[in-house]
């Protein structure tokens, strides 16, 4: 199981002034949280309570539908190219990166015991489009477009572009490139893949974008490049049972959702910094941010009142940010909490072999870079003590498919507990909407012509 350390938030080690009375604060708060767990489970099956992520651990037939799908394509496709932005992409990132060999792209197909290269397409950059359109044979690329709308302009943009490059090197045949992931029923990208026979994966009813990645949005992928599915279900599964305990002192989630709250409404610390020590998880915290940031930013209260809360998620990377965000974080405002991850077991070993005597470096000699890695993040725990920084430790036993499942339920198990802390729609997202509304408008999407003079207006006078 993983294991969480929140010692270091507390008035013990870090002082009355930026400290919680943890212990006390977890008994008064006991019943609030217990009702709060309570409620999302007893909820989650309801139509329109967008609580079925709760539920994709358990969606077997999914796991099986990727896998027979997986099975299907296996040797045909050099590349796999996914193509969604936002929640549709974050997760099968990080959870890519994490669980593929290091350098999967560049590694020659033995190595990767045959199973496809993967790309994300998650942004815009024409540049950056054409150049990959360059490198890739798309008779070679199996393209998995993935929008849950149907309709997002980036996603769609980049599907009408590949969809036409693809028809006219393959012809007809170019439909078995294709493989769509969408709502069931709704939205134009489950039009066209009815009209033009794609094969299709279901995103399900009340499952948001940053809620989606233990569903088709990330099992595909990870069933397409080999990863092993069936680990990370059974993660979930696991710690899902912890994390249905309504005794905050038992529940990992309950504990860093109450302790981030507290810590925003009581002490003014709103950044939350999300920071693995190890490269394989950078991509969790870009996971994370959109995940912390959509579900909390929001101007009104479930009673309606105006509000104007979130914190603010920031990312940052072991050892890499400790000569970078590390000084601001130990001296400028003690407005942070920062949330390490720790991997207690690399998968390989490397070590500093002894060639130089010098002071200054021969004591790295026959150590390991496991043991400096980890003695930089304990060094970095230890700083920002003594400056009466509040942290925690989320410790992998190490990298794989149970963790990265447990590991990213969690985090939105934790999610949706901050969310009723705050006493808001944890949910919905109309920011995003609205700048999604102002992009149609923009672009001349019909039913968006009165959005689009007004726009137009505002952009002068901005
Ligand atoms: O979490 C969300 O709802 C958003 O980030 C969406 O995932 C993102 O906007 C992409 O939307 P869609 O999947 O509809 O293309």
């Amino acid at each position: 199981m993983l294991e969480f350390d929140c010692r270091n938030v507390t008035t013990e080690v870090i002082g009355e002034e930026n400290g919680l009375h943890l212990e006390e604060e977890f008994q008064k708060y006991n019943d609030t949280v217990a009702k709060i767990i309570a409620d999302l489970n007893s909820r989650k099956d309801k139509p329109g309570q967008w609580l079925q992520w709760m539920n994709l651990g358990y969606n077997e037939e999914t796991v099986w539908l990727v896998k027979e799908y997986a099975a299907m394509v296996q040797g045909r496709f050099d590349n796999v190219l996914v193509l969604g932005i936002g929640g549709s992409a974050l997760g099968a990132m990080a959870v890519c990166e994490a669980l593929l060999k290091p350098y999967w792209n560049i590694l020659p197909p033995e190595q990767r015991n045959n199973f496809p290269r993967i790309f994300f397409m998650d942004n815009i950059d024409p540049d950056q489009i054409n150049a990959l359109l360059d490198i890739l044979d798309l008779k070679k690329t199996l393209v998995n477009v993935i929008t849950k709308s149907g309709s997002t302009a980036e996603t769609m943009s980049q599907f009408m572009i590949i969809q036409n490059r693809l028809q006219s090197e393959l012809g007809e045949e170019y439909r078995k490139n294709i493989v769509a992931t969408t709502d069931k029923n709704t939205g134009i990208l489950r039009q066209i893949s009815n009209e033009e026979g794609y094969k299709t994966f279901v995103i399900p009813d009340d499952v948001g974008g940053r809620f989606s990645v233990f569903s088709a949005v990330g099992l595909l992928p990870f069933a397409l490049v080999g990863i092993e599915i069936e680990d990370i279900m059974q993660g979930i599964k696991d710690i899902d049972l912890a994390l249905k305990n309504t005794d905050i002192h038992h529940n990992i989630a309950a504990q860093n959702a109450l302790i981030h709250y507290l810590l925003d409404t009581r002490k003014h610390k709103n950044l939350s910094v999300m920071m693995p020590y190890s490269g394989r998880l950078k991509y969790v915290s870009d996971w994370y941010v959109q995940l912390w940031a959509e579900s909390l930013g929001k101007n009104k209260d479930n009673d309606g009142n105006p509000v104007n809360i979130g914190p603010t998620p920031l990312k940052a990377l072991g050892a890499t940010d400790q000569h970078s965000q590390i000084q601001l974080y130990n001296e400028g405002p003690n407005d942070k909490i920062i949330n390490f991850i720790r991997v207690k077991e690399f998968e390989t070993k490397l070590e500093i072999p002894k060639i130089f005597e010098f002071t200054g470096i021969g004591y790295l000699g026959g150590k390991t870079i496991n043991e400096l890695i980890n003695a930089e993040a304990d060094a970095t725990k230890v700083a920002l003590i003594d400056y009466q920084r509040p942290n925690v430790t989320i410790t992998l036993p190490e990298i794989n498919g149970y963790y990265m499942g447990q590991l990213l339920y969690m985090l939105e198990v934790q999610t949706a507990i901050a969310g009723e802390l705050y006493n808001i729609n944890t949910f919905n997202q109309p920011g995003v909407e609205q700048a999604k509304n102002y992009t149609y408008a923009l672009m001349g999407r019909a039913g968006y012509e009165e959005s689009a003079a007004v726009l137009k207006e505002k952009m002068t006078v901005g």
